[in-house]
Order: C-alpha cells, then sequence, then structure tokens
C-alpha cells in the first residue's frame, strides 16, 4: 500500500522567523503519517529552526536541494551528509527551477539522486514537462529520458525508495493545474518508466507525486486518480491554513 504524501516545496519564500511559526501553527493539526504523510522542503538555512518548532514529529522537514559532493571546497553549497546528521529524511532532486536557473543536467540530477541514497536520505526526484513537448506529442521520451536518466546506476533496493514529482512546467505557480487526466497520464508513465527499469512489484511500492498550482479546491480529484500518489505543492504550502486543507484532503 502506498502512503499518501502531501509535500510543500517552499522554494525561496519565507524568513527564519516565519518557518519557525508555520512550523508551530501546523503542530497537531495533520494527519497520522501513518495514514497521510506530510512534508515541507525549506531553505537549508531554516531546517534546524524547524526541526526545533516540530515538537510533535509529524511532520517531515525536507531539504529543497543539495550538492553531489559529501564535502569539499564547493563555496555557497549544502551537504547532503550534513543534512542527513540533522535528521532530514527527503532532498528535492531536479526541480525544473534547478534544472532552468541552475542550469542542472541529468548527469548532475543522477549524481544527487546517487548522494542523497548514499546519505541514507531520501530523494524526491522532479520531472518537468513543457507546453511545447507535450503539444509536439514528444513528452513521453522526454519524461522517460529525465526518470531514466536520474536513476542510472541506482540499486533496486535505493529505487525502491524513492519519491518521483510529475511537475509539467506549465502548471507550475500559473494558477492552472494539469487536469486530474493529465496529472493521471504523467504519473502512469513514470511508473511505467520504472516498471520497465526494474520491475512492476517495485514501480507499484513507488509513490509519484503531482506538483503544478496544487490547491486545497482541487487536490481531492488530483488524488482521487491510482497513479496519483500525492502532491508537491508551491504556493500553497507557504499558508499554514492552506497546507492543513491539503493535508486533511480526504
Ligand atoms: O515543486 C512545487 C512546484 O514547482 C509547484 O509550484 O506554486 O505551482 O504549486 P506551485
Amino acid at each position: 500500500m502506498r502512503i499518501p504524501l502531501i509535500a510543500g516545496n517552499w522554494k525561496m519564500n519565507k524568513t527564519v522567523a516565519e518557518a519557525r511559526s508555520f512550523v508551530e501553527a501546523v503542530q497537531g493539526k495533520l494527519p497520522a503519517a501513518d495514514v497521510v504523510e506530510t512534508a515541507i522542503a525549506a531553505p537549508a538555512l531554516f531546517l534546524q529552526t524547524m526541526l526545533e518548532a516540530n515538537t510533535e514529529d509529524v511532520l517531515r522537514i525536507g531539504a529543497e536541494a543539495c550538492y553531489y559532493e559529501d564535502d569539499g571546497a564547493y563555496t555557497g553549497e549544502t551537504s547532503p551528509r550534513a543534512l542527513h546528521e540533522m535528521g532530514i529524511p527527503y532532498t528535492i532532486v531536479g526541480h525544473s527551477e534547478r534544472r532552468r536557473y541552475f542550469n542542472e543536467t541529468d548527469d548532475v540530477i543522477n549524481r544527487k539522486v546517487q548522494a542523497v541514497f548514499r546519505n541514507g536520505m531520501t530523494p524526491i526526484v522532479c520531472c518537468d514537462e513543457t507546453m511545447g513537448r507535450r503539444e509536439s506529442g514528444e513528452k513521453i521520451h522526454w519524461v522517460v529520458n529525465q526518470v531514466t536518466a536520474a536513476l542510472k546506476g541506482v540499486s533496486p533496493e535505493d529505487a525502491a525508495k524513492i519519491v518521483v514529482a510529475y511537475e509539467p512546467s506549465w502548471a507550475i505557480g500559473s494558477g492552472t493545474s494539469a487536469s486530474t487526466d493529465q496529472a493521471e497520464e504523467g504519473c502512469y508513465l513514470i511508473r511505467q518508466t520504472l516498471a520497465d527499469i526494474y520491475s512492476d512489484d517495485l514501480a507499484n511500492g513507488v509513490r509519484i507525486l503531482y506538483g503544478g498550482s496544487v490547491k486545497p479546491d482541487n487536490i481531492a480529484g488530483l488524488m482521487a486518480k491510482n497513479n496519483v500518489d500525492g502532491v508537491l505543492a508551491g504556493g500553497s504550502s507557504l499558508d499554514e491554513n492552506s497546507f492543513i486543507q491539503l493535508a486533511n484532503y480526504q
């Protein structure tokens, strides 16, 4: 059984004080983690404060990104080894904004996936898709290629723990989500790709999320789809009441 995962990605928003007050505000208002798992991925400089404020320990506190080396002369980067030592369970890898603005290639993303696993965390690997690619019918190759490249050299034991997010670029921050059928189509395609690389059994156990303008008023329809096991919400995860509503979508 795949436990739904309702995750937020704060991107470069909030301050440390605002992050603390969010975490304090959601205590006692989120579902039990064995029913619906909840997570917020936040900038690295907020994480320690968020962990301290997370007294109930139901919400998972994740990172938005990290580097692919554990330590070294990489000014400004975040060490996956240090994240793990803090007790961070999840790190987003390969978000379309990292691909676009920070030139992260499939090879870099693959190295980061391996670094996250090597350091005992779980990557939430994002795959994007542009409207141009969708309309040209090229999308199948695009999404399949991103998943295949991200998982190169990853053992079945690790791959079984991965979380993958289907995030069409045209739905991110646009206010208009993909339709429930489009979300299902993308998530199904990712599951088929995992089945082709590994096995049906493995693919059926992996959680696949949809991301792109998810809001409290459209989450239920998305979550009703067979292959949508959760969401990765940006804007609507910033407000505590909105995140609480997302988490309690059932
Ligand atoms: O990773 C989440 C994301 O890119 C979607 O953002 O603001 O459209 O929910 P948003």
